[in-house]
């Protein structure tokens, strides 16, 4: 969800308008700036190079591809081989010559054999909740009976346009000063049941059948989980007081997910969906005085982006004060159990959570990395106590509740300190309102404010790659950065178009405390000299892109950087996905192998395990300008005058079969 709007600056579309009209959660703190420094180039090759020796850990890579891509980067070439897009802004998507792009599944479209057909002039909750829901985000895939043509897709759905799925309910009206705004219709209980219904997760089992991918609804595990699936509160937090409501004197249980961002496929296979932006769901004021004020502040709780709470009183702090405290988590799911309840895993933390993407670190530790989608909020990891078992699934399924949470503190010399939060460590005591773990979790934000991390420009998806101990920090703007208030790790004012960083951590150790980074990429239009952008000179003027916001690392280390806020005006370009070189001459060459239709951002995206298949969701589309149901800014992907545009997963293949981007 994008939410780069300043006052000052001209909005998008109405996704944009939603988050910028609130205060959102302000980071108070003062943690370190370095104006001094913000002259200085920030490439630490020669610094690297002379002092990590990286260790490359088991992967299912082949050895043969390796010494090719090996090869081609010693040469100083790509690691990448395909026909680049063209860069540009039109009504459908865009793939690569000689690439199949197929819609797999739109919102609406069944997830069970017994489903309801998609009947968009009468939606109803209890259809959607059996239907693909909306604004699909994160995708996963898990292989089934260890084949490459069948497994499981799980897909998050983050949150809900409702001005573009109701029809006949929003209008064009006028805003205070004269100017066309679209007005929302009534949020009645049908309304508001029918988009609790949309947010969550999709488990569908889908089958590779003549080259092309297709959902298999008699599948055994197909499941639908939206804002009435009950759930648990497993780990530090769990069962205390702060968690605890009228609905659910235990603390213990929770009804629903929402705004489930990016996520994660932990290696024993479950699914991992971040909370994101919870604050946006609740409405109402704190009674006077009450003891969880300073902590919602800092989340921007309750920003009222949402109706929910005028019919479910859950929604309303001002009747269910703890509520927010039951959100904001990561949520572990198990998708080969259709029943299994999901646990949200407070030992990660509650942040706005981006995505929760792991490695399994040399000695069988299992490393997490989270970033808190906010501007000037902060990057973390978190490390199992116990290792992973891969010879016992049952083993794993509990190694979420046990391990230490690190938040990082990127310096001015290229080092990054990942600091823990652990209760009765530094600060983090009474003398500072934390009287238990409980208390670092729900309030893990302020933890990090008073160890003294680093203020960053909008954390998004942390990627490990684990043939090369490296991470990839997505940043992916901030313009409320002013001059004077750079960082070393977040070198721009006013950073419109974000960057990428890279963390070396030590040794291929990914439990490391004390690693390195450096910044792999400024971006925005190195043609324009202000923007700052540092892409290759080999990057072309279809080559560059703003704002980072997913990634993936394919089947053969490669990185792939998915976008979420271009736009004709902002850049003459849609979002989409760029294959980026990180290795070699080419390092910080990017080329664009698909675009988005008008107003979507681009999710996921996620590599199968064979490199041959890269799922994408195409999220929000149509979403621009003054976009409701009947006037959508495109009818993606039917086109048809009956249906309403609609986000989709496509999955890009191959023609005649092959990985993709490669020769
Ligand atoms: Fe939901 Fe941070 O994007
Ligand atoms: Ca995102
Ligand atoms: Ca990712």
């Amino acid at each position: 969800m994008n939410d780069m709007f300043k006052p000052d600056e001209e909005i998008i579309n109405l996704t944009e308008l939603r988050e910028a009209e609130e205060d959102v959660g302000r980071n108070p703190s003062d943690n370190p700036t370095m104006g001094d420094i913000i002259n200085r180039r920030f490439s630490r090759r020669g610094f690297l190079g002379g002092s990590l020796a990286v260790t490359a850990i088991a992967t299912t890579v082949s050895p043969l591809a390796l010494m090719i891509a090996d090869e081609a980067r010693a040469e100083g070439m790509s690691a990448f081989s395909f026909t680049e897009v063209e860069a540009g802004v039109d009504e459908t998507h865009h793939v690569a010559e000689g690439y199949d792009a197929d819609v797999l599944l739109r919102w609406g479209d069944k997830v069970f054999a017994d489903s309801p057909d998609f009947d968009p002039m009468n939606q109803t909750a209890e259809s959607q909740s059996k239907q693909f829901g909306y604004n699909n985000d994160y995708v996963g895939f898990i292989p089934l009976d260890g084949a490459d043509d069948h497994g499981l897709l799980v897909v998050n759905h983050e949150y809900t346009n409702a001005e573009l799925m109701f029809p006949n309910w929003a209008t064009i009206g006028k805003d205070g000063e004269g100017k066309d705004k679209v007005m929302m219709g009534e949020f009645t209980k049908d309304i508001v049941d029918i988009e609790m219904a949309a947010h969550g997760g999709t488990v569908i089992e889908i089958r590779k059948q003549d080259g092309k991918w297709m959902p298999v609804l008699d599948g055994k595990m197909n499941r639908r989980l939206h804002v009435g699936t009950e759930m648990a509160l497993t780990g530090p937090a769990a069962g205390h007081d702060r968690l605890k409501t009228n609905a659910d004197t235990s603390g213990t249980k929770v009804f629903g997910t929402l705004n489930n961002c990016a996520g994660g496929v932990t290696p024993w296979g479950t699914w991992l969906m971040a909370e994101e932006n919870f604050h946006g769901y609740f409405i109402g004021e704190l009674p006077e005085g009450h003891p969880e004020a300073v902590n919602y502040k800092r989340y921007g709780a309750p920003a009222g982006w949402y109706n929910w709470g005028t019919h479910h009183d859950r929604f309303d702090v001002s009747k269910e004060p703890n509520e927010p405290n039951r959100f904001g988590w990561v949520v572990e799911v198990d998708p080969m159990d259709p029943n299994s309840v999901p646990k949200k895993r407070t030992a990660l933390g509650r942040m706005k959570h981006e995505g929760a993407e792991s490695v399994v670190n040399k000695d069988g530790r299992v490393v997490f990395y989270c970033g808190d989608d906010e501007r000037f909020d902060y990057v973390y990891k978190f490390v199992t106590s116990a290792a992973y078992n891969p010879d016992d699934r049952a083993a794993n399924m509990d190694l979420l509740d046990d391990g230490i949470l690190y938040v990082a503190r990127f310096d001015a010399d290229g080092t990054v300190d990942w600091m823990p939060l652990v209760h009765g460590e530094g600060p983090l005591n009474a003398d500072n309102g934390f009287m238990s773990q409980a208390d670092v979790v729900i309030e893990a934000r302020r933890a990090g404010d008073l160890l003294g991390a680093t203020r960053m420009d909008r954390p998004e998806d942390v990627q490990p790659n684990a043939m090369t101990g490296k991470v990839y920090c997505m940043l992916t703007n901030n313009t409320r950065r002013k001059e004077g208030d750079e960082n070393a790790a977040n070198p721009r004012a006013n950073n419109a178009f974000g960057h990428i960083i890279e963390i070396s951590e030590t040794d291929g150790d990914f439990a490391s405390t004390k690693s390195t980074w450096e910044i792999l990429l400024k971006c925005g239009d190195p043609a324009v000299a202000e923007v700052g952008a540092s892409f290759s000179s080999a990057t072309t003027t279809n080559g560059w892109f703003g704002m980072p916001d997913n990634c993936a690392i394919d089947a053969d280390g490669r990185l792939w950087v998915s976008t979420d806020g271009n736009s004709e005006k902002r850049t003459g370009r849609t979002d989409g996905l760029w294959a980026v070189d990180t290795d070699g001459d080419a390092r910080a060459t990017s080329k664009l192998f698909f675009r988005v239709p008008v107003g979507a951002e681009m999710c996921g995206p996620l590599f199968d395990p064979t490199g041959e298949t890269v799922f994408l969701a195409v999220q929000h589309p149509g979403d621009e300008g003054l976009a409701t149901y009947e006037q959508p800014a495109t009818r993606w992907p039917d086109f048809r005058d009956d249906m309403p545009v609609r986000p989709a997963v496509v999955a890009v293949t191959k023609q005649g079969g092959g990985k993709i981007g490669m020769a």
